[in-house]
């Protein structure tokens, strides 16, 4: 659960300081539904403020229905997009909910608000003294130094050295400073490490630490999964026949965005849920180890806020397929074939640079996903892209110097072998006693090395009302905090 316990003397502290800096902070249920809760008042405002802009009132761009424009857009229904079944090889539908329109362009910057906003208005979190420490292999910590600009606090960004240039390079804007650890994606150990470092010698730092954060699981819960839901009930409501919501994929790294299939299982009770990991070294299909290239997805660990006792299914992505995709939906010689060969039209091109890598391998989890249960042309499967390929200009260029310039051959080989080709294999369904398995890997991280208690682990199985399906209903009391919190800066 959600520690909501008040500090009444930071929390007037944090009041004061947010009145200086004109910070209003958005509720749960006005970034659920910012087009009906946000006051005319804000939005007139927003109307001059660019989407990366660091204003705090971009505070109230922390969801996934901003108009897709750079400078003064307002709100409408989700972002997303409907991958053609000449692109998918399923008759299946797949629906995709688009990161790139968050500010910094990916929709992390939610999750770092769940994590820090409770602890800001409750007073747990001091905005005057403390640092926030935002361990992450990449976006995390961009979602967490944007949301700590705009809320007056000094961000410390923690990241793996490998990680694409794109993201240091702006993090440099933000962040008061910037750790990089040892190795990639891969190496979250490397991370954790830093953090047991951190806590131990620095006193002014606070970790959000997005792995264990139950706020990264209820903004997912709350946000995530209420746009899914809009965006299949507005296809629902548009389609002739049946519309059947079959489930959702995502490839985990703190394993937040999962927490949306949570509530989309509750309000579709057929539907199912599946996570996706890197073939190169799968922890939950194989308890594999190496590295690979899906930026933003860990391994070798389970994180505490992923739900496995709700999962349905583990599917295993090659990353050589999401790599020869990134190249296919971008380069000018993959984008002419797919639309004279494949048939997609230009509009629909475009909007594949709407994946990032990780994106790309969601999409390659739904396909799997949609052969192994037969889906068929009522059936909806529903997935996000985190961020976009703007974050991956540097690995096509990479890829360019590596493997030369990308021709017609290529595009027609790796449309058929990486899409086309995909299969139902790599995957498993989980049973009862293979997700129990699963759950007890939190063991070795969780309890023995990073020192949760046993007790803990065991309501995640054996009592999940006093874990995740009580860390759902806390959106109300945070909510009721935050109202609480603007009033008393007199901002609002
Ligand atoms: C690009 C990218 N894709 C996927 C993920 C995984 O999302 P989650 O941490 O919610 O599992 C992340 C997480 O940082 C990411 O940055």
């Amino acid at each position: 659960m959600i520690d909501l316990s008040v500090n009444k003397t930071v929390l007037e502290k944090n009041i004061t300081k947010a009145r200086e800096k004109g910070v209003i902070i958005p509720t749960f249920s006005q970034m659920k539904d910012p087009e009906g809760q946000i006051s005319d008042d804000i939005k007139g405002r927003l109307r001059n403020t660019g989407l990366w802009d660091l204003d705090p009132l971009n505070l109230f761009r922390v969801t996934w229905k901003n108009e897709p424009v750079e400078r003064g857009g307002l709100f409408g229904g989700p972002n997303f997009i409907e991958i053609p079944p000449a692109l998918s090889g399923v008759k299946a539908r797949i629906v995709c909910l688009a990161g790139k329109y968050f500010p910094t362009g990916c929709h992390k910057v939610g999750a770092s608000f769940g994590c820090l906003v409770p602890r800001l208005v409750t007073g747990q979190f001091d905005a005057s003294s403390q640092k926030a420490v935002w361990p992450s292999t990449g976006n995390f910590c961009r979602g967490g130094a944007f949301n700590s600009k705009l809320l007056a606090v000094d961000a410390i960004a923690i990241l793996p050295e490998g990680m694409s240039r794109e993201r240091f390079d702006w993090l440099k804007t933000v962040a008061a400073e910037i750790i990089a650890t040892a190795g990639t994606e891969s190496n979250v150990k490397e991370i954790f490490d830093k953090v047991r470092e951190i806590r131990q010698t620095r006193k002014d730092a606070m970790i959000f630490n997005q792995f264990e954060e139950m706020g990264n699981y209820l903004w997912h819960y709350q946000v995530t999964g209420n746009a899914i839901a809009d965006a299949f009930e507005s296809i629902r409501s548009r389609s002739p026949g049946e519309s059947n919501f079959a489930g959702v994929c995502f490839t985990s790294g703190s394993a937040g965005t999962m927490a949306a299939g949570d509530l989309l299982k509750q309000r579709y009770p057929c539907s199912k849920i599946a996570v996706g990991e890197a073939l190169q070294c799968s922890t939950i299909l194989d308890n594999g180890y190496g590295s690979h290239r899906i930026e933003g997805i860990g391994d070798k660990h389970i994180p505490w806020v992923h739900n496995v006792k709700n999962t349905d299914m583990a599917i295993a992505i090659d990353d050589n397929d999401s790599m020869a995709l990134l190249r296919l939906f971008n380069e000018d010689a993959g984008k002419e074939f797919l639309i004279h060969e494949a048939g997609l039209d230009a509009d629909q091109v475009k909007n594949l640079a709407l994946m990032g890598i990780s994106g790309i391998s969601n999409l390659l989890c739904c396909i799997k996903f949609a052969k192994y249960y037969e889906l068929g042309s009522g059936d909806v499967v529903a997935t996000v892209l985190t961020d976009s390929v703007d974050m991956y200009r540097s690995r096509l260029e990479e890829l360019r110097e590596e493997r030369g310039a990308y021709r017609t051959l290529d595009a027609a080989a790796d449309f058929a072998a990486s899409l086309l080709g995909e299969s139902a294999d790599n995957l498993t369904e989980l049973t009862y006693t293979a997700r129990k398995r699963v759950h007890n890997l939190k063991y070795y991280t969780w309890v023995e090395q990073q020192g949760r208690a046993v007790e803990e682990l065991d309501d995640q199985w054996y009592r999940q009302e006093k874990s995740f399906l009580g860390v759902q209903k806390q959106a109300g009391e945070i909510d009721a905090l935050i109202n609480d919190f603007n009033a008393r800066t007199g901002l609002q």
